[in-house]
């Protein structure tokens, strides 16, 4: 049982519901919805892709999104902010929190190279409002002009140490609005720029509709033609299959821990059925309605269906990064749109960002009693410096196998953990009945089976392909980098090293598990001891 002084401590709460929602949506809403999901459209396939991607939203994001809710808001009775804790508030086994290490390990590789993506996007917004990339027109040049960028050391168009300073100023953003705690920093962060954000991505939607033709006559209604009309011809193909699900995870923030930190400050008065849902669909709206018209029909514009595929295949973020600015070029008062992108981008990660090291604050201030500015700064201190490394072993691709591990693997590991932990060990039953604790909404009861039988057997055939079909090729380099392509010549090390730190970090928070169980004398067979609830969080029984 944990003592009185350490529960006080580490007191959280939403101010209002509106605020829970945008903050739930900001954390949803990131690079994922602008330049991850029309990357993966457009290089599996675009109609494909969306048919795939709609069955996982259904089958997956949804009932997962619950179970999240649902798995969070539990451990809040008991002051549990992190996976471990919330594990080990359901099965009450020894066992159930060294699991959680899932919840701790992967938010903490995400955000470290997440930040460097988002330096990337405040780094090209400069460079809009300068003008700096302008005279790149082409495919070639604008690609150069992004690897003189990312890679240190190609010094053609930048110097080396300008990555490094968005990179600084991101991760010091990003730290701070973190350090000030749920209601000061995350969620008035949310509440200015997330409507910032739709507005931004309004108005770029609309004009992306009303460009013109490109050189070849492809038009934007071509663009929407590519990712809206169905088409089946690539429901075979199992990587489209899995590629829609591995965007579903990233793009819901599900499997990463966050979501269940941030509904841990909420009491069992409080509707968690309704607020679910809403985050769902509004970070599904901010995806397909309006991260599906910008990058792909301006792409198209200018390149046409097959040059906009090419350029999607070429880099993970090259629509975004290439192509758009590309495009900005040739369009009046390009350098205000080209601001309005990168900006859009900027905002959309930093509210991301910031819910990424939420259950390791949650972690250290509940079981160890650390002040949260305290474990806040340490997370940067420790993302500064893996970041600089990030950064410096980009063409290796270092932050490639990263976001394999961490970003893509490990989320659909976690979500399998939590499915069964809730589903099968809590039993539907009990799952069911937690769901609608204060809820606005009753849950459909289809999603009682979907979630009992559906969505572990989606999951567990993912992870079986997984295993049978990649997992040798992958673990021994035969078949590429984790990410896809070839891996860089001399990159060998790099990779190694890169999966040797997630597995140093594992150990590492297994070890604070241990210390944190005997330091507090939790009894696993017994549970912990329940605090008080009030609407919006919970106070000190
Ligand atoms: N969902 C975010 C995106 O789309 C990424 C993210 C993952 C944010 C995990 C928070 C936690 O970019």
């Amino acid at each position: 049982m944990s003592s009185d002084a350490q529960v006080q401590q580490s007191n959280e709460a939403w101010g209002s519901r509106l605020g829970l929602i945008l903050a739930m949506a900001g954390n949803a809403v990131g690079l994922g919805n602008f330049l991850r999901f029309p990357g993966q459209a457009a290089a599996n396939g675009g109609g494909s892709f969306m048919i795939t991607y709609f069955i996982a939203f259904l089958l997956l994001g949804i009932p997962l999104m619950w179970i999240e809710w649902g798995i969070g808001r539990n451990g809040g009775r008991f002051r549990k902010g992190h996976i471990p804790g919330m594990f080990a508030a359901i099965w009450k086994h020894p066992a159930a929190k060294y699991f959680g290490v899932v919840g701790l390990v992967i938010p903490l590789v995400v955000l470290i190279y997440y930040v460097v993506l988002i330096s990337w996007t405040l780094a090209f917004t400069w460079f809009s409002i300068t003008g700096d990339y302008w005279g790149n027109t082409t495919q070639e040049t604008m690609s150069a002009y992004l690897t003189s960028f990312q890679v240190i050391g190609d010094g053609t168009a930048h110097d080396f140490w300008v990555p490094f300073v968005f990179f600084f100023i991101s991760l010091f953003l990003t730290i701070w609005i973190l350090s000030r705690g749920i209601s000061a920093g995350i969620e008035k962060l949310a509440i200015v720029g997330m409507p910032l954000l739709f507005v931004f991505a309004v108005v770029l939607a609309v004009r992306v509709f009303f460009l013109p033709a490109g050189p070849d006559g492809s038009t934007a209604l071509q663009g929407f033609e590519f990712i809206f009309k169905p088409d089946l011809s690539r429901l075979g193909d199992v990587n489209v299959w899995l590629a829609s699900a591995g965007q579903i995870f990233f793009t819901l923030s599900v499997g990463m821990g966050t979501l269940q930190c941030y509904a841990s400050y909420l009491s069992t008065r409080d509707d968690i059925a309704l607020s679910g849902v809403a985050t769902a669909a509004t970070n599904e709206t901010a995806e397909v309605v309006l991260g599906g018209s910008i990058a792909i029909p301006a792409a198209v514009t200018f390149f046409g269906v097959a040059g906009a595929m090419t350029v999607a295949q070429s880099g993970s973020f090259n629509l975004g990064f290439v192509a758009m600015p590309i495009v900005f070029q040739g369009m009046p008062f390009g350098q205000f749109f080209g601001a309005l992108w990168f900006g859009l981008l900027f905002i959309a990660g930093l509210t991301s960002s910031v819910a990424m090291a939420t259950p390791i604050v949650a972690f250290f201030r509940e079981e160890f009693g650390v002040r949260r500015e305290v474990v806040a700064w340490t997370v940067g201190a420790i993302a500064l410096a893996f970041g600089v490394l990030t950064i410096l072993w980009f063409e290796y691709g270092f932050l490639w196998e990263w976001d394999y591990w961490a970003g893509t693997f490990g989320l659909a590991v976690m979500a399998f953990f939590e499915v069964i932990l809730f589903m099968w060990i809590f039993k539907p039953e009990n799952a069911w009945r937690s769901l609608h604790l204060g809820a606005d909404i009753r849950i459909p009861a289809v999603f009682r089976f979907v979630m009992t039988f559906v969505t572990p057997l989606y999951l567990g055939i993912v992870l079986l392909w997984w295993l049978f079909t990649q997992a040798i090729p992958i673990l021994t380099l035969k078949g590429g980098a984790a990410a896809g392509g070839a891996i860089a010549p001399g990159a060998e090390m790099y990779v190694h090293l890169s999966r040797l730190l997630i597995v140093g970090f594992i150990v590492f928070f297994l070890v604070m598990i241990r210390m944190a169980w005997k330091r507090n004398g939790y009894d696993d067979r017994a549970g912990f001891r329940e605090i008080e609830d009030t609407p919006l969080g919970r106070t000190v029984a």
